[in-house]
């Protein structure tokens, strides 16, 4: 494993890095002094776009392409929000950043709303964050007390304010338009796109979500350059990146790597190899929402957006769940599709019904009372969900938010990667009846 410096979590073991005064010490707020003094808002979607970052909040969309779709002759405000939900099971990255250095966060914020010619931006926190709130508000305080928020930034002539919002627990509103709905004081019931909220977001104005981490990067490229950033990883994703590893390793915890690094590096180098020298059965790599790969499929997998789509699972979240040979397959797809059941917004049909019935028939099997046929129905559920999962054909998509797909591809991932466990269980009840 070839030796990287952190960039995002440099400096997160001194006392002081969460505070303004700590992180101006490491150079803090010096890419925003330059974008000021040197950089139209033009030139910073350029070189954000040369920096080929991409979206850490799950889709690894490009920030600078989503920028680039805000309409030049609209007469409606632009909005920034910056997603601080972080509700993904396995997922825990945000949350540092939050806790250990907010002003970073805050400095991309007003890098972006810079270049998209935003006043009024938004911090949508979760709610169970009752720390990092603090933490948070204590930031926005420090900065609006000098002069890095408000009007006038540092004499440039830009204004912006910044608004804390805390969630109330609901898995949904990390979704950008559960989000934007709640935000405006609805219930977070995500609305179908297009028109996508760059174009209709935040009161049905122009608005641009991103992730906390995505955030944090901002100030680094404006600072090191485009090029740099994407010297960092591979061509098929630029930059450093948080991954949070969970489960049966030795050392869980947030590790921050370049895009790319191999899969296995991070469970038995990072991660320090396996609970008790036991043996890999499975790994989520990208939160509960991906689909598992079996410990055959990991060799020399490389954890970026495109690698991880060919091998037919994503990177979302980069929340790494290892899973050893001693886990039920069956009790885990029962809790990951309880959760889904549990967070449903329950607008769609498919949605709602469709992971309640897979609660019961998995629950049918764990308790020993399923049948065969109650394997091909999972299957069946999980397709009328998450549509039919050919990955060759694109062919998915049947809910209004991608919840849809994230409830089908784990859940049918388990049955069509450990059937035999299945059929066991159902096996057992059959020799107890
Ligand atoms: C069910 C669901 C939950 C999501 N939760 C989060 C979340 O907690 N945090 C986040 O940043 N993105 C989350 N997303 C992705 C957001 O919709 C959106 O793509 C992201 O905030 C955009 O930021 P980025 O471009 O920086 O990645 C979620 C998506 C879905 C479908
Ligand atoms: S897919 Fe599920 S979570 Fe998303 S809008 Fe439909 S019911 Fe709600």
């Amino acid at each position: 494993m070839a030796s990287f410096e952190p960039i995002l979590t440099r400096h997160i073991h001194r006392e002081d890095s969460h505070t303004l005064s700590g992180y101006k010490n490491v150079g803090g707020y010096k890419a925003l002094e330059k974008m000021f003094k040197t950089m139209a808002p033009d030139e910073v979607i350029e070189e954000v776009n040369a920096s080929n970052l991409r979206g850490r909040g799950g889709a690894g969309f490009p920030t600078g392409v989503k920028w680039g779709f805000i309409p030049k002759d609209s007469h409606k405000p632009t909005y920034l929000i910056c997603n601080a939900d972080e509700s993904e099971p396995g997922t825990f990255k945000d949350r540092l950043l939050l806790n250990k250095t907010p002003h970073m966060m805050l400095e991309g914020m007003i890098i972006s709303s810079y270049a998209i010619d935003c006043h009024l931006a938004f911090i949508y926190i979760r709610g169970e964050f009752y720390q990092e709130h603090k933490i948070l508000e204590k930031a926005v305080e420090e900065a609006y007390a000098t002069n890095l928020l408000g009007n006038d930034i540092l004499g440039s002539g830009f204004d912006l304010e910044v608004v804390i919002h805390r969630g109330a627990g609901a898995y949904i509103c990390g979704e950008e338009m559960g989000l934007i709905e709640s935000l405006e004081g609805k219930r977070g019931w995500p609305r179908i796109k297009p028109p996508f909220p760059a174009i209709e977001g935040y009161l049905r104005c122009p608005t641009i979500v991103s992730n906390v981490e995505t955030l944090a990067c901002l100030p680094h490229i404006l600072n090191r350059g485009a090029d740099w950033f994407k010297s960092i990883g591979s061509e098929k994703g630029s930059g450093p990146k948080l991954y949070c590893i969970s489960g049966r390793v030795n050392n869980p915890g947030v590790y921050e790597e370049p895009l790319g690094i191999l899969l296995t590096d991070l469970i038995f180098k990072r991660g320090g190899g396996l609970i008790d020298g036991r043996e890999l059965k499975a790994v989520f790599p990208g939160g509960s929402s991906s689909a598992i790969l079996r410990a055959d499929e990991i060799d020399g997998l490389r954890m970026d957006f495109d690698s991880l789509s060919a091998a037919k699972t994503m990177l979302g979240s980069a929340g790494i769940i290892v899973m050893d040979e001693t886990v039920d397959m069956v009790s885990v797809c029962l809790n990951i599709a309880r959760f889904y059941a549990h967070e449903s917004c329950g607008q769609c049909t498919p949605c709602r019904e469709g992971t309640t019935w897979l609660v019961k028939i998995l629950n049918r099997i764990y308790q020993g009372n399923g049948s065969l046929n109650d394997i091909d129905m999972i299957f069946e559920i999980t397709d009328n969900i998450g549509g039919l999962i050919d990955f060759s054909k694109g062919s998915f998509g049947k809910t209004i938010c991608p919840f849809g797909e994230a409830v089908a591809w784990p859940i049918r991932s388990f049955v069509e990667k450990f059937k035999d466990e299945f059929i066991a269980y159902v096996a057992k009840g059959v020799e107890v009846s």
